[in-house]
């Protein structure tokens, strides 16, 4: 057995797993390790059937990613870069593409690499000491895990492009202004309340669940005609599912809906 910490962790109860980047010396940045680790942890969460929810996280209290390794980085190739740029977009693509809603718990630094893989995520909630940024171009690099492409969809292109160009760090009150992060809690309760919340959701029909974000998630690279189609066949198809059948006469008969995942 080894007696190397592993860099990450997961913890699954009740349908909520929770994957903790566990690298705090290194304030949890990405080097290939970490992201193989991680890609090996996707694909035993995405083969689970009892996840519903998952949160993602860093440990300690000061981190959540601070992005890719600059340490390993700094000995790269070109050909290396992009090896490494590859692996680093299969890792957040599989993150994305999780059938389940994944939340980042984002409890401190959240830049370069760390931003990319919170921006993966449907959800981010931040404690009030998380610092979001982009920072690559101070190291003369540009965001290479997906920056480019997914923070310009989630807060603009223009907001984008200033926080690529200037590195600058946005604090957590202004990362929900500027609708990166959805809400702001003391670092102390931040993971309580993205557990609640993602009990919450847990507890709501799975099947239903998975299908929303699929719609959305391909609604968004498709026309809107195009997305509405894909929300009629997604709604009608509910209708062959046990849960939407036992959600309907729960509301009938003012119950609870008992809901089994099929
Ligand atoms: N890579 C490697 N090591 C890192 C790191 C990173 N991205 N970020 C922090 N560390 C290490 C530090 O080197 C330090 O290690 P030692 O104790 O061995 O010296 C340790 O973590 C603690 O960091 P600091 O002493 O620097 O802590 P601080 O509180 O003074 O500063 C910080 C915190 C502002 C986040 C600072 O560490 C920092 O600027 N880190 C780099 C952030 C960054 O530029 N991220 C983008 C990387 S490029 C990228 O991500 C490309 C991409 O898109 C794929």
């Amino acid at each position: 057995m080894s007696d190397v910490a592993p860099s990450v962790i997961v913890e699954l109860e009740h349908g909520v797993a929770v994957l903790t980047v566990n690298r705090p010396a290194a304030l949890n940045a990405l080097n290939s390790t970490v992201l193989l680790e991680l890609e090996q942890a996707i694909a035993a969460l995405a083969a689970d059937p009892a996840l519903r929810v998952l949160i993602v996280t860093g440990a300690g209290s000061k981190s959540f990613i601070a992005g890719a390794d600059i340490v390993e980085m700094s000995g790269y190739t070109p050909q290396a870069a992009r090896r490494f740029a590859t692996l680093g977009h299969r890792v957040l693509a599989a993150l994305e593409a999780l059938p389940v809603p994944v939340i980042a718990a984002v409890n401190g630094f959240c830049l370069g690499g760390g931003c990319e893989l919170a921006l993966a995520c449907d959800l981010i909630y931040a404690a009030d000491n998380a610092r979001f940024g982009q920072p690559e171009v101070n190291l003369g690099l540009m965001p290479g895990f997906g920056g480019t492409q997914r923070l310009a969809r989630r807060i603009g292109a223009a907001r984008a492009a200033e926080l690529i160009y200037t590195a600058r760090q946005v604090k957590a009150e202004e990362a929900r202004t500027i609708g990166l992060a959805l809400e702001v809690y003391p670092n102390a309760e931040l993971l309580q309340k993205v557990r609640e919340l993602a009990a919450g959701i847990a507890s709501k029909g799975p099947v239903a669940v998975r299908a929303a974000k699929l719609a959305i998630a391909r609604g968004l690279d498709a026309p809107l005609s195009v997305g509405n189609a894909l929300e009629v066949e997604a709604f009608a198809n509910l209708f062959d599912s046990a849960d939407a059948r036992e959600g309907m006469i729960a509301f009938v008969e003012k119950r609870t809906a008992q809901f089994r995942n099929a």
